[in-house]
């Protein structure tokens, strides 16, 4: 057996690397999962803006969160350095590490893969946050978290702009500004308008279709845009 082949022979195929579910849904979705080497890579190539917590990311095609989740690790990581050198405390930290997952975006068309980002990025928060602070963590952290995941990783086509779920709707994306005090601003804009007018500069612009009162990082939930 020649050399290459036999290098060809013991590398894992994409299937045994957990890259490919079926081949009926590469076929029919494309759905190939991106390895962790090739992830990394590319991340390295805006390594600042992965670590800068309000640096905001939206994936069009998500699906179950392979960026995502290294995005989420490496600005979490930042927020842990920051409470080893005892220059944030546990609210701070709360607050940086919930700023950080509502700059975190995802598009996915297949249900299944979008519900297991959601909950992939969910018990990545949970882990971490478990790990720092132990009996100290507060529910209201972790329901903010699962909040701004529900919105923000959306099931939908990126394609036509709608939503999986309810077809006739368009996708909406929330904005969420950290204005002070702890205090969060949400906007929404139709995805449609984001792609149209976003030309490589901010993800959003000045011309939300909905805009929302202040609310403090540790009440988010839907309860709290209800009225
Ligand atoms: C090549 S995979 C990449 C998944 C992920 N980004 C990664 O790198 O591991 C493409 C993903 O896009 C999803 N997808 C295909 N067409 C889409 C569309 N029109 N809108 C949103 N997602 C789509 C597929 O379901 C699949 O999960």
């Amino acid at each position: 057996m020649h050399m290459d082949n036999m290098d060809a022979d013991l590398k894992p195929t994409p299937q045994q690397k957990g890259q490919i579910k079926s081949k009926e849904r590469v076929s029919k979705h494309g759905e190939v999962f991106t390895a962790e080497r090739e992830v990394n890579a590319m991340l390295d190539l805006v390594k600042q803006e992965t670590e800068r917590i309000e640096s905001r990311f939206l994936e069009p095609a998500c699906g179950d969160g392979n960026f995502l989740i290294e995005i989420l690790r490496r600005k979490l990581a930042v927020c842990e350095q920051r409470v080893q050198q005892k220059q944030w405390t546990q609210l701070q930290y709360e607050k940086h590490a919930v700023w950080a997952v509502s700059s975190i975006y995802g598009i996915e068309l297949l249900p299944d893969n979008a519900e297991a980002c959601r909950q992939r990025l969910y018990g990545y928060f949970c882990e971490q946050y478990e790990r720092l602070f132990g009996e100290a963590c507060k529910p209201a952290c972790r329901n903010a978290v699962a909040y701004l995941l529900g919105r923000n990783i959306i099931m939908g086509d990126a394609l036509t702009y709608r939503r999986v779920d309810q077809p006739d709707e368009w996708i909406v994306v929330s904005e969420w500004s950290f204005i002070g005090e702890g205090k969060v601003v949400r906007r929404d804009y139709s995805f449609s308008y984001l792609v149209a007018t976003g030309q490589g500069g901010d993800l959003f612009s000045d011309q939300p279709c909905d805009t929302f009162p202040p609310v403090y990082f540790l009440n988010l939930s839907h309860a709290a845009y209800e009225n």
